[in-house]
């Protein structure tokens, strides 16, 4: 059976757990977001696509914009990164204060608010111009150059991103977060408000089922021994305080955001993104989940 089967195969079989879930209101950009959209992409390392429902309209990735920051800060700086952030799953909220005060400004791992923050300031002691540099890997590795900021939920995270504030103060007390405070925020807030669609998502995780070479350049964005670190990551902490539930349900390494994107991806074969806004009490996408449990399970294709 084709992916392009499947995939529309569980469009319509997911249409019940429309409801179950809760759009994320925290941010009030992102509380305006329609609930009961739902888009499916997915690209295969030999070329072949798959699409189904809202799979071209643009939502913010959030999140998952950390892949990203993660695999450019880790080319940067190699293992010394891990002197910084460390690689266990926090078992806490992604923006939970307790923890890195326990462990003294080191946070558990990079997909946490802590350790997210810690990424960017990388970024923002390499680069005169961050937020391009990022804008511009996610285009390329995406093939869409027209992909951009959300001001508008930057601003409005910016305006209500108190506990991402604090986080970053305390790193910062802690000698963990070299650049000015204001300056990592502004980039991380920016980050998180890229807006892409299902196509460009998945499109964009390519290079993470391609060993850290990207598909359509050729060119290494990181070392084999690198994207197999960072895939690892995304297994054991790429979905909050759910990584667990993930790779027993999915079992597949991927990463999720609060806009109700997530992107996952089988090493050496394809990678897919689904959206829909409905979010579970852990953050992550509801209806989302379950089609990447189906996807797995009816193509009998997984990690494992
Ligand atoms: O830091 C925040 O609250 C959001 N901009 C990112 C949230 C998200 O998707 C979950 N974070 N790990």
């Amino acid at each position: 059976m084709s992916h392009q089967h499947i995939i529309e195969g569980i469009y319509s079989d997911v249409q019940p757990f429309f409801g179950r879930g809760k759009v994320a209101d925290y941010i009030p950009a992102l509380a305006r977001v329609r609930p009961d959209q739902l888009g499916i992409a997915l690209q295969t390392l030999d070329g072949q696509t798959a699409v189904a429902g809202d799979s071209e309209i643009r939502f913010s990735i959030q999140s998952i914009s950390k892949t990203f920051t993660l695999a450019l800060a880790f080319a940067l700086e190699g293992n010394d990164l891990w002197k910084r952030v460390g690689v266990e799953p926090s078992g806490n909220p992604f923006n939970s204060l307790v923890q890195l005060e326990f462990e003294n400004g080191k946070p558990r791992n990079p997909f946490i608010n802590a350790g997210a923050l810690v990424v960017t300031d990388v970024l923002c002691r390499h680069y005169d111009d961050p937020k391009s540099v990022i804008l511009n890997l996610i285009r390329s590795l995406a093939g869409s150059d027209d992909i951009s900021f959300d001001e508008e939920v930057a601003a409005s995270e910016k305006a209500t991103g108190f506990r991402n504030q604090s986080l970053a103060w305390f790193l910062k007390s802690c000698g963990n977060l070299h650049s000015d405070v204001d300056t990592v925020l502004d980039v991380y807030f920016h980050q998180c408000s890229i807006a892409m669609n299902c196509r460009e998502l998945s499109r964009a995780f390519l290079f993470l089922a391609n060993h850290g070479v990207h598909p359509y350049t050729g060119e290494a964005m990181l070392t084999r021994s690198q994207a197999k670190r960072l895939n690892a990551i995304l297994l054991t902490c790429g979905f909050y305080d759910q990584a667990g539930e993930f790779a027993f349900r999915v079992g597949m390494p991927g990463k999720s955001g609060v806009g109700g994107g997530v992107a996952a991806f089988i090493p050496g074969e394809l990678a897919v993104a689904v959206w829909s806004p409905e979010l579970n009490e852990h953050g992550n996408s509801v209806v989302g989940m379950q089609v990447l449990e189906w996807f797995t399970t009816r193509t009998g294709r997984s990690i494992f």
